[in-house]
């Protein structure tokens, strides 16, 4: 979807549709229109489309505009709109659009600039709304809305804050794909393919193999791949932008978690396809830091690897190394999420980070504890942990803090080892945390465990179903706070 900035009149912009987003409080921004938009607009407010949050109504234009359609968005109540308001309106006005057939759209920004909100709000969501991932599907019977015209006066802020968005989408878009593509194609050595092309703009990509893992002592990375014939690799991505210590990302890279010998009941097990999401969102901000020139030192780690049973597989009760010299008894290798990012966080350390990140969908407890609507996290630093909250609420990509309390320790004490890998059902969302917590030493740490939000079952204003991208904007946001 192409996105211009135009300073034309609504009435003359030759588009399928005009877009008008519109409050609970009626249509009055219209009336300069013209009076027979404004009767049409009075004739549908509060009996077709009363302007509630994400409502959307397409109707045939008066006459005496050129574009044949008008498409109604609602704000909700004007005294609640926020920025995600915006951007969830513009994802439903794209994706209506695009069922509607429509292929070129324009924007009125009257109701927007009236309440001081950004147009490029609408169009970020645009843009993940239009999202459609068909790599794999014959009929090419899409329909694609092609472009969207902004009608404003031009200006350097203006295009700036639109192509923001574009990066920011794109990289999201890339994100989607990676954890779209199921796990026959996406295995690590593709996944480092994908990384290698990011190479460029100050940014090199390296990637460990078997034996250099097994050089470093990367015991419980290693203990997770060993039950599967692909190559397990440990990705490494580095954008100097700037000078300093780096600020780390870490994403788990399962490009198939089947819970390995500890084995995951077959009903969903598809799904498992997305246990790389982290990884995927790591790369996603990794695009989009070099493509905006952030002027940052940024490290991107992935261990990729699948998670499976064989004949020489991780059994439980086996205890492994980890590269910080902590043993692990491996309970369950379904747990193995921790097992690969306790290596990488071993491994991140030796960069001396200002902060380091890892981003996992790491538990199902996350899902049970906060459904598909938040991000879990957990950390040691409370003003890194302010920044992913102060982000949250600027991205709409909301986290939710978990405790770490010093009891918790007491729950992945093993009999043979230092830490077993898992403690059983109560409280696994925050144990896992905990296990994690142990390999950051005093490095600055957040842990976000996606699982309930990096897949969504049913369309969402701006995520239609499938993978949806999620860390991607949240850390993106993060590090701008940073430079
Ligand atoms: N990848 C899963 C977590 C997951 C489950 C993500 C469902 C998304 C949807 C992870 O590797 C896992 O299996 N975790 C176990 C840990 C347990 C064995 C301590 C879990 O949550 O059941
Ligand atoms: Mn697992
Ligand atoms: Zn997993």
């Amino acid at each position: 979807m192409d996105v211009f900035i135009k300073n034309a009149r609504e009435a003359s912009c030759a588009c399928d549709a005009l877009i008008l987003p519109m409050t609970e409080a009626g249509p009055s921004a219209y009336g300069s229109l013209g009076p027979s938009v404004s009767k049409l607009l009075k004739k549908v407010f509060s009996r077709e489309f009363s302007g509630k949050k994400n409502e959307v109504l397409l109707v045939p234009a008066s006459d005496d505009l050129k574009p044949g359609r008008l498409l109604l968005v609602g704000l909700g109540n004007r005294e609640e709109i926020t920025s995600e308001t915006v951007r969830q309106a513009g994802g439903r006005a794209a994706s209506h659009l695009q069922g509607a057939g429509m292929k070129t759209a324009a924007l009125s920004i009257r109701v927007l600039s009236g309440l001081k909100l950004s147009p490029a709000d609408f169009i970020e969501g645009s843009l993940l709304g239009a999202y459609a991932y068909r790599r794999y599907k014959k009929e090419n019977n899409h329909k694609e809305l092609r472009a969207v015209t902004i009608l404003s006066r031009p200006s350097r802020a203006l295009a700036k804050e639109v192509g923001r968005a574009k990066t920011v989408a794109a990289s999201v878009s890339f994100a989607r794909d990676l954890v779209n593509t199921p796990a026959n194609d996406m295995t690590p050595s593709h996944l480092s393919r994908e990384a290698a092309k990011l190479r460029g703009r100050k940014m090199t990509v390296r990637v460990l193999e078997r034996k250099d893992a097994e050089r470093l002592g990367m015991g419980t990375f290693l203990s997770v791949a060993r039950g599967s014939h692909e190559p397990p690799k440990v990705i490494i991505l580095e954008y100097k932008g700037g000078k300093g210590a780096p600020v780390v990302l870490i994403g788990k890279s399962i490009t198939f978690d089947s819970g390995g010998i500890s084995l995951k009941p077959a009903d969903g097990m598809e799904k498992m396809k997305y246990d790389m999401a982290g990884g995927a969102a790591v790369l996603g901000v990794m695009k989009a830091v070099s493509e905006s020139r952030m002027p940052l030192h940024v490290i991107g780690i992935l261990p990729a690897t699948e998670n499976l049973p064989g004949g020489s597989a991780t059994k439980p009760g086996d205890v492994v190394r980890s590269i910080n010299g902590t043993t692990v008894e491996v309970i369950s290798t379904d747990a193995e999420g921790r097992m690969v990012i306790a290596d990488a966080m071993g491994y991140a350390r030796r960069y001396k980070p200002r902060a380091m990140v890892d981003i996992a969908t790491l538990t199902g407890a996350c899902s049970i504890a906060l459904g598909n609507e938040a991000i879990a996290m957990m950390g040691n630093d409370r003003g890194l942990i302010g920044r992913f909250s102060d982000a949250a609420g600027r991205t709409g990509e909301r986290v939710w803090e978990m405790p770490l309390f010093e009891e918790y320790k007491e729950y992945l004490k093993s009999d043979v080892a230092d830490l077993k890998n898992a403690a059983g059902r109560n409280g696994s969302l925050v144990t896992s945390g905990w296990f994690l917590k142990e390999f950051a030493g005093d490095a600055p740490w957040v842990h976000l465990d996606i699982a309930g939000t990096a897949w969504t079952e049913k369309d969402k204003p701006y995520m239609p179903k499938g993978s949806t991208g999620i860390g991607v904007r949240l850390i993106l946001s993060v590090l701008e706070e940073l430079k």
